[in-house]
């Protein structure tokens, strides 16, 4: 069944989210950057939107997420704002804009509702942010956390691995999840953590966990669309499940008109515009009776 029209729909809201939980309705969230893609996932009926950081990998071309600017996220969040109404919007704050000092963090924090129209902002790490997160919601900025698989620490992680296999770490994430629910988020992400920690996660919080790479036992998913569409080919874990391959068709599209150009069969009549007989026979007794002056 299709989702129904975006203007039959309510705006998704944090009190959403934890309703959702409440009755254990799982909660959908893709990532977004670009106003096409915000439609379309809110025609489709998604819970919320993410503009990730992750942007600086699927979209900006980058190696990792570090090199993601303030200014970067705040015109991507925009051009999401744009297209997507219902889905609860999440900005996500880049790497060093909440990490130098509460104020700036505040600042940053601030400027994603202010001035690109989010509903929120998530930050990565667990007691080490507890006081940036504090201070953020104390605010009245809604905050969702994200721990396990933090791409910002990816050089602390020693790369991009699965996160509480110990029962030392795993203990430590469901202390950071806790933590995180009494600094004032609303949510928290749980990233590349096995199933059975994960669930445990969101059995204790009272706060939606959802999980990317977490299992099923999460009160929701969120997934990188790029990753989601089959558009972002570089690498794709193993907890991806691609519901497309848009690289492959986007490239087969690509290789058509090249062909069609080449070939003299695009543009076609129908793709043409044309102008009226009388004009076009009055141009030519105007450039017959006046001849164009040679500029070359
Ligand atoms: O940046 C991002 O897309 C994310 C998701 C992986 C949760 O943080």
């Amino acid at each position: 069944m299709s989702a129904q029209p975006t203007a039959d729909r309510k705006k998704t809201t944090t009190h959403t989210f934890r309703q959702r939980k409440e009755r254990g309705e799982p909660i959908t969230m893709l990532t977004a950057y670009d106003y096409a893609t915000a439609l379309a996932a809110d025609r489709a009926g998604i819970d919320s939107l993410l503009v990730g950081d992750s942007l600086g990998m699927v979209v900006l071309g980058y190696e990792n997420t570090l090199s993601v600017t303030m200014e970067d996220m705040l015109h991507h969040c925009k051009a999401v704002a744009r297209g997507a109404k219902t889905p609860l919007l999440i900005g996500d704050m880049p790497f060093m804009s909440y990490q130098v000092s509460i104020e700036e963090a505040k600042r940053n924090a601030g400027r994603f509702l202010a001035e690109a129209g989010m509903d929120a902002v998530k930050l990565e790490g667990g007691r080490e942010v507890a006081s940036i997160t504090e201070a953020i919601a104390g605010v009245g900025i809604p905050v969702v956390g994200h721990i396990g698989l933090t791409p910002q620490s990816i050089h602390k992680l020693g790369g991009y691995k699965v996160q509480g296999r110990t029962a030392r770490a795993a203990r430590r994430l469901v202390e950071d999840a806790l933590i995180l629910e009494d600094a004032g988020c609303f949510a928290i992400v749980l990233e590349a953590v096995p199933d059975r920690v994960a669930e445990l996660i969101s059995q204790k919080l009272a706060v939606p966990a959802i999980g990317i790479g977490a299992g099923p036992g999460c009160d929701g998913q969120v997934l990188v669309t790029h990753d989601l569409l089959g558009l972002f080919d570089r690498f794709t874990p193993k907890f991806v499940k691609k519901y497309a391959d848009v690289h492959a068709d986007m490239m087969r599209a690509f290789e058509e008109y090249k062909k069609d150009v080449t070939t003299h069969h695009f543009p076609g009549e129908e793709h043409t515009y044309s102008i009226p007989d009388d004009e076009w026979r009055a141009l030519l007794t105007e450039l017959e009776a006046e001849p164009l002056v040679d500029h070359a």
